[in-house]
């Protein structure tokens, strides 16, 4: 790596909002990434119990970004999330008023009915993360490529999940030869694809990272930097459960 970047996500980055999901593997490459874009619009297709849109919004907050973001979903689930009850909605509703009101909006719809939403060319980060058969991210990507800025990125989760009829996979491996792409392989896996176009004149080094200098070492170095990262990150609130879970010491009489 010629490039020389310190993650933010190393110096002060502790989620604030933890649930269960396989996303879990990426949360600190996500609040790094929206922190060195710091896109005026962010939006997340497939949000469900919010932890991935939850560590952008907290990187927008806490980065002083300003930005809107918006999370499509139905909040219902599909054939891969299982059907859920209101509950799950009215929690992330409840977590996005308390702490990211102003800035960040939940649309509780299908995709399809988004799109006329937003306008072609003005999205600067997206992230695919809905139902996860290859016609349904084909899809997906298909209609909503036009809503992203030129030079914009778009996220897909579990490109490497090899499990009951996910074809994200298969989507990835057609397609990240014909893009600007980085694949991080750990966890259920995360794609990172660049639109052509865009002043890169200022890029970011992050951007740098993914886009240039992989070309030169197959990003193998970047790769591992944040399969520790998150490994370092979940045993820091592995420590934190078990001593805080300890009783408190007594005082000595
Ligand atoms: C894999 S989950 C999202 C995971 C989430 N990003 C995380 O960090 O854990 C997929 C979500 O997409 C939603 N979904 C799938 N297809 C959809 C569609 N066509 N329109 C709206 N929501 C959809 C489901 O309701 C589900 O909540």
């Amino acid at each position: 790596m010629k490039t020389l970047y310190m993650p933010p996500s190393i110096k002060h980055f502790e989620p604030l909002h933890m649930v269960f999901s396989t996303w879990v593997d990426h949360l600190p490459f996500g609040y790094d990434l929206v922190t060195a874009l710091r896109p005026k619009m962010l939006v997340e297709l497939g949000t469900h119990k919010g932890l991935s849109y939850f560590t952008f919004c907290q990187a927008m907050k806490e980065n002083d970004i300003d930005g809107v973001c918006y999370a499509v979903d139905t909040f219902e689930g599909d054939a891969h999330t299982d059907k859920y009850d209101e509950s799950v909605f009215n929690a992330v509703n409840n977590h996005n008023r308390q702490h990211y009101h102003g800035f960040s909006y939940l649309m509780r719809m299908f995709f399809e009915d988004a799109l006329k939403h937003f306008d072609d060319d003005s999205i600067e980060l997206l992230h695919i993360d809905g139902f996860h058969t290859y016609e349904a991210v084909s899809a997906d990507f298909a209609n909503w490529y036009p809503k992203v800025k030129p030079g914009g990125i778009i996220l897909f989760h579990d490109v490497m999940a090899r499990l009951q009829d996910f074809g994200a996979w298969k989507f990835w491996d057609e397609t990240r030869g014909q893009h600007e792409t980085f694949t991080f392989n750990h966890g259920f896996g995360l794609g990172v694809l660049r639109k052509p176009g865009g002043d890169r004149s200022n890029d970011h080094p992050l951007l740098k990272l993914l886009f240039e200098d992989a070309k030169a070492d197959d990003g193998a170095g970047l790769r591992s930097f944040y399969v520790h990262a998150s490994k370092h990150l979940e045993n820091t609130r592995k420590l934190k459960r078990l001593t805080q879970g300890q009783p408190q010491q007594q005082p000595a009489s």
